[in-house]
């Protein structure tokens, strides 16, 4: 990519000069994802990673509360996004005020958060989950019932992992949404052979047409594992497929391509003017943050 080696340049000179990391997601654009991050992972692998960093400095290649959850685990260390309106339809689907309201509804319920919430979410919570960990962090109160939120298709797909009753939120992803069972019947019907991987997020006609479901960072490990020759649908954003088809070059994908408009804001012309002027600074004000730090790193604690 001839057009990005400049800022590609500069943004490994910057980033040792100012001991930061860059953590990115995997929906990261490849020129993000293989030129200019330290790490790559899901969002529990993210959150690990930030918990245990020795950067001064974090730049989070995600969203707005992968960046929250950065700075609620490393208080002392700068986090910078370098888009702020870098949102999610999850998180912006739910406030600490409706957790509050839930407990009152049902008292004595556990709350398990969906990382894809706010740091005023996370505060209220019990523990936070994320689609890699979510049947063990429901089971971990050895209850017969929880709540769970925002995202309702997550729920439901976890629900029919456990034995656990599940009362879910109704926030969806508007990325995963847009996929239709219908939509990927058509590719097995194109071609019998064909595997279909899909993301938790997406509705439950469409996990129960995927031969796999698991988190971004699962999917990858499958696609990876895939024997040479196969053609493999991943119902996902659209950045995934891209990025793994240099790690399991023995794969075809067939990307039915959704954009997420959120991940999409982080581009390297950004990513290089948070690390020149130090602009982009997360602030989580310190109250919340500490009662948020204990809803993640309960998670953490968990063996997954
Ligand atoms: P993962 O934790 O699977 O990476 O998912 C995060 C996300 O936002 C997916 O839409
Ligand atoms: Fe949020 Fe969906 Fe975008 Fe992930 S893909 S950040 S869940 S809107």
């Amino acid at each position: 990519w001839p057009f990005h080696a400049p800022y590609v340049k500069a943004i490994l000179d910057l980033k040792a000069e100012r001991n930061a990391v860059l953590l990115a997601h995997n929906y990261m654009t490849p020129e993000i994802y293989h030129c200019v991050a330290d790490f790559v992972g899901d969002s529990l692998q993210l959150a690990k990673e930030a918990a245990k960093s020795t950067a001064d400095v974090i730049v989070q290649g995600g969203v707005h509360f992968m960046a929250e959850t950065s700075k609620i685990l490393s208080p002392d260390k700068t986090v910078l996004i370098p888009d702020a309106h870098a949102g999610c339809s999850l998180a912006s689907s739910l406030t600490g005020a409706d957790i509050r309201l839930l407990r009152e509804r049902f008292p004595g319920l556990p709350i398990v958060a969906y990382v894809n919430t706010s740091a005023d979410v996370k505060a209220e919570v019990d523990i936070c989950c994320t689609s890699a960990n979510a049947v063990e962090v429901v089971e971990s109160f050895g209850v017969p019932r929880v709540i769970m939120v925002p995202d309702e298709y997550l729920a439901r797909y976890v629900a029919t992992r456990t034995d656990v009753k599940i009362i879910a939120w109704k926030g969806h992803c508007e990325v995963h949404e847009r996929f239709t069972g219908d939509e990927l019947r058509r590719y097995r019907e194109a071609d019998p052979s064909i595997q279909i991987i899909a993301h938790p997020e997406c509705p439950p006609d469409v996990i129960a047409a995927a031969d796999f479901t698991g988190s971004t960072a699962k999917m990858i490990d499958w696609a990876k594992g895939a024997a040479a020759g196969s053609r493999v649908v991943m119902v996902t954003e659209c950045s995934m497929a891209d990025n793994v088809a240099a790690e399991a070059p023995q794969v075809e994908f067939v990307r039915p391509c959704n954009l997420c408009p959120h991940m999409k804001r982080i581009t390297l012309p950004k990513i290089l003017d948070v690390l020149l002027d130090m602009s982009g600074e997360v602030v989580v004000d310190p109250a919340i943050a500490a009662r948020a730090r204990r809803s993640v790193e309960r998670m953490i604690a968990l063996k997954n």
